[in-house]
């Protein structure tokens, strides 16, 4: 197959961001549903030093943008009575036009995508490559659904009987509330209220406090774009209070949240709810954290292993819900998995922690003081349960200069599968290191967490590849490479037990989840 042509050979005609002028965009317009195949954004190549300097050049000409101001609950109330007034005139139009909504807004992302990168740095702390990968996976995500939709909406016959016909057709539930994490700011926020949108809901989304002008960004550029202003609206503020009432609003139909075990456990219990002169039940779609395990057994490949278990536990700083919290050696013996652990250390000594803005640098900062704390707690209930094999250096003045807070990459090894550091959710980086007498442990190790989210497996043994395949209790399983970095499309992302509720995200049963569906029956 031939490559796909970098995001800057690509055809886009002039656009501007009042939304007046945005034209059609071809070659896109028509390819949506039954033409140009979707394929993934490519990331920046930053050995070409033009899209390295150019890159450089964004994040020193990004502009200080002030947050959007926080709204009160009584705002975001006034607020789904206007999406709930815009829903049947959204909802009536021909999905074809919503989708190429998205797909315009795409193309704004993608005109756009160095300066949204270099905000994702500024907002999330994200390094260069995490940054950009962000803003493909956001474009990956309007185009992927925007194609999605209008498969799904084209009324399907089941069956051929004779004097008889029936179809299945889909129509969008109603008002949609996204609540958004500040991990992947643009990508999941975008992902949650493109899927809302296209499938024909009107959407309020309420993004995370850490986060709030991505989230801008993108409900700006799906309005230039063509989306009307009544049908999505930015509701940012504290997640207990306008979160919270946006959940509870009984016109609400359809809550698509992603963040912790902790909110959306208790956002389960408010969707439940029913309260008198509602008719629906409300459809949640709830994707949770992480303790996500590696199995290296001793017939891995040592160099794969080394490199594949350090990025998934240390890229962002170990704050992925995909990111490897748990590593797990195979081998009888104490001694054995030595080796790998003393090139782990090494290898995790040449991380670069920097400052985000410079390429050279491999691990950020951490999202805010109360994030480090919560890590460095976890480290001091380590340091007692474990041995702390490794633990990092933050360069003297770097948190000052960035503005944000950093931990530096740790390592535990002596775990043991009822520590808390081996149970609880980090979201740091801090690498726990659990040891397994055979293959069969590994995986019973593995699967004791109560998430289920990403796991992998790295080893050069047919037979304990094809355990993980069996009996690997997770969403997202790997083979030889790590748990990090699903693609919208190809690796369908989301995981079950206490990882979430719901279809993979990026994945073709997701849009499923923000309709409701009727079959006909006609007595011909
Ligand atoms: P969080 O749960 O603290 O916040 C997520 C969102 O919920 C924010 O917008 C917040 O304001 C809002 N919120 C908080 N309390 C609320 C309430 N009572 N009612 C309604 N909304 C409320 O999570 P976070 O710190 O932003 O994100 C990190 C977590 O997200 C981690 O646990 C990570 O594993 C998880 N995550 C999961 C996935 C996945 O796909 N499974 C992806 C990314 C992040
Ligand atoms: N999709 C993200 C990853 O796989 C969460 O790392």
């Amino acid at each position: 197959a031939p490559a796909p042509p970098e995001p800057d050979e690509v055809a886009i005609n002039e656009t501007t961001l009042n939304g007046a002028s945005v034209h059609a965009l071809s070659p896109r317009d028509d390819a949506v549903g039954d033409g140009e195949a979707f394929t993934n954004e490519p990331p920046r190549d930053f050995s070409v030093a033009a899209k390295r300097e150019a890159f450089a050049r964004a994040i020193a000409d990004l502009d200080d943008i002030a947050p959007p101001a926080e709204v009160s609950a009584e705002e975001a109330t006034a607020a789904v009575g206007v999406v709930r007034s815009a829903f049947d005139a959204w909802a009536d139009r021909p999905v074809r036009e919503r989708a190429n909504l998205l797909i315009k807004a795409a193309d704004l992302m993608r005109r756009d995508r160095d300066a949204l990168s270099a905000l994702v740095i500024r907002e999330s702390g994200k390094p260069w490559r995490s940054a950009d990968a962000d803003v493909c996976e956001a474009i990956d995500f309007l185009e992927y659904y925007a194609r999605q939709a209008v498969g799904l909406f084209d009324q399907r016959r089941l069956g051929r009987y004779i004097a008889e016909h029936n179809h299945v057709f889909h129509r969008p539930r109603g008002v949609a509330v996204v609540i958004s994490p500040w991990n992947f700011p643009l990508a999941i926020c975008t992902g949650m209220t493109s899927a809302s949108l296209v499938t024909g809901n009107t959407a309020i989304v309420k993004p995370a406090e850490q986060t709030p002008r991505l989230a801008r960004a993108m409900v700006d550029r799906l309005h230039a774009a063509g989306v009307p202003e009544d049908v999505v609206q930015l509701m940012p503020g504290r997640g207990e209070t306008v979160g919270a009432t946006l959940a509870d609003d009984p016109r609400v139909a359809l809550i698509a949240f992603t963040g912790s075990r902790q909110v959306g456990v208790e956002l389960m219990r408010v969707a439940a709810k029913v309260t008198p002169g509602q008719h629906h039940t409300k459809r949640l779609i709830c994707e949770m954290g992480g303790k996500n395990a590696i199995i290296v057994d001793a017939s891995a490949d040592p160099d794969l292993a080394v490199l594949e278990v350090r990025d998934a536990a240390f890229g962002y700083s170990g704050q992925k819900c995909s990111a490897c919290s748990r590593v797990i050696v195979v081998g009888g013996r104490p001694s054995d998995g030595e080796r790998f652990v003393e090139r782990l250390i090494e290898s995790t000594r040449a991380l670069v922690v920097g400052d985000p803005r410079e390429p050279s640098t491999d691990v950020g900062p951490v999202i805010d003081d109360e994030a480090a704390e919560k890590i460095n707690a976890y480290i001091d209930i380590g340091k007692q349960e474990a041995r702390l094999a490794y633990a990092g250096d933050v360069p003297v003045g770097l948190a000052a200069k960035v503005g944000k807070p950093f931990v530096a990459p740790h390592i535990f090894t002596e775990v043991q599968p009822e520590h808390r550091i081996a149970r609880e959710e980090i979201f740091g980086p801090v690498l726990t290191v659990l040891q397994a007498k055979d293959i069969d442990e590994a995986i019973e190790i593995a699967n004791a967490s109560e998430y289920k989210l990403t796991g992998a497996i790295i080893s050069r043994t047919p037979s304990h590849l094809a355990k993980a395949r069996h009996r690997f209790a997770v969403g997202n399983l790997y083979l030889n490479r790590g748990s990090t970095g699903s693609l919208v499309g190809r690796q369908p992302f989301g995981g079950f037990g206490l990882s979430g509720v719901g279809e993979k995200a990026g994945g073709d049963a997701y849009l499923r989840q923000f309709v409701n569906s009727t079959v006909c029956t006609e007595n011909a």
